[in-house]
């Protein structure tokens, strides 16, 4: 198992020996690498078991620190980036050649972010090099929201793992770039629909699927249980499963059902808070896949402000 603790120095020495380390964010923990060491970018794909064709968003202390991989920064994002940063938005950018073609996986485009974090701020700040830092998860699975998550799976490969806590946000960072003029949405997230549109204007949303090759990562299938994940009225599952005797488990929004024991049911927010929600999502998702009922019933979300980021990601999960 990793060494879970708040040593600065210590993540900074394995990162300068080209080690990973787990960092927190504000959205999830990150699995960090030196971005500028291809050998190190490597072993990020490998631990993860992610494809080659998935390209890793670039972490820096500062939006000044940006200029020196990409090269040229449209003002629209440059508004967004000034207002968000650090905060949960990703922006993909022209790169320069600094930046290896293994964190791109060729593309020309780089996906960067400043992460809102006391502790992984202050590591950036005495690195001389930015972390590439996918989700803290093999490919495919939950995203980690708090060091045990992160230690669950990956603890046995990787020497450290930076505690900040449990994350704030919950959902990964808003991927936002632009076409021509357009901006355009690549990932719902943590940052709002709303508030970009009130910063920089109308904003198109990309349809995500596995056919675009244009956001290689988000294919239909993602942060998926190992359970069968099944999306509904949840009042109408229960029923049914209630008949079949199914051995099953509840993520509700809000709700608790009198006819399901306690232990297998977790309501996100009580108090229909969205923001709670986004929160509590992935660990609920990963407690419920980790208990014994054989399948989790679930049921969307009201689709307004992060209930859409949140619906993406339920859709996903219940993709086979
Ligand atoms: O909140 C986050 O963004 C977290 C924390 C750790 O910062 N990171 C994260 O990374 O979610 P990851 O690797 O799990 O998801 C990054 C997504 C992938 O779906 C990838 O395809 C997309 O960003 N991406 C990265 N670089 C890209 C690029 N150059 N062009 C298009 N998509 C890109
Ligand atoms: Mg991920």
């Amino acid at each position: 198992m990793a060494q879970i603790g708040k040593d600065i120095d210590l993540a900074k020495s394995f990162l300068e020996q080209g080690q990973l380390v787990g960092i927190p964010t504000e959205t999830v923990y990150g699995l960090a690498g030196n971005a500028l060491n291809p050998e190190s970018v490597a072993l990020i794909f490998e631990t993860k078991n992610r494809p080659a064709f998935d390209p890793l968003i670039l972490h820096t202390s500062s939006m000044d620190r940006v200029s020196d991989f990409v090269t040229e920064f449209p003002e629209k994002l440059l508004t967004l980036a000034e207002y968000v940063w650090p905060g949960p938005l990703t922006l993909l950018l022209p790169r320069k050649s600094i930046v290896p073609d293994l964190v791109t996986s060729g593309l020309d485009r780089v996906a960067v972010r400043v992460p809102k974090h006391p502790l992984t701020l202050a590591l950036l700040e005495t690195l001389d090099f930015p972390l590439a830092a996918p989700s803290a998860n093999p490919f495919g699975y939950i995203s980690p929201t708090s060091p045990a998550h992160v230690n669950a799976q990956l603890g046995e490969k990787i020497p450290y793992i930076l505690d900040g806590g449990p994350c704030e946000v919950g959902l990964e960072s808003t991927i936002v770039g632009m076409e021509g003029a357009e901006i355009v949405i690549y990932r719902l997230g943590g940052l709002e629909i709303a508030e970009i549109e009130k910063l920089v204007g109308p904003v198109k949303i990309k349809d995500h699927s596995s056919s675009n090759p244009q956001a290689p990562g988000l294919l239909e299938s993602h942060y998926s249980p190992r359970k069968p994940f099944v999306l509904g009225n949840l009042k109408d599952l229960i029923g049914e499963h209630l008949e079949k005797k199914t051995d099953f488990a509840v993520l509700s929004f809000s709700d608790y059902y009198a006819e399901v024991s306690t232990g297998n049911q977790i309501a996100l927010s009580p108090n229909k808070n969205l923001h709670e929600a986004a929160k509590n999502l992935f660990a609920a998702m990963r407690k419920l896949d980790e208990g014994k009922a054989d399948l989790i019933l679930a049921e969307l979300l009201p689709e307004e402000g992060l209930g859409r980021a949140i619906n993406d990601r339920l859709k996903r999960a219940a993709v086979k």
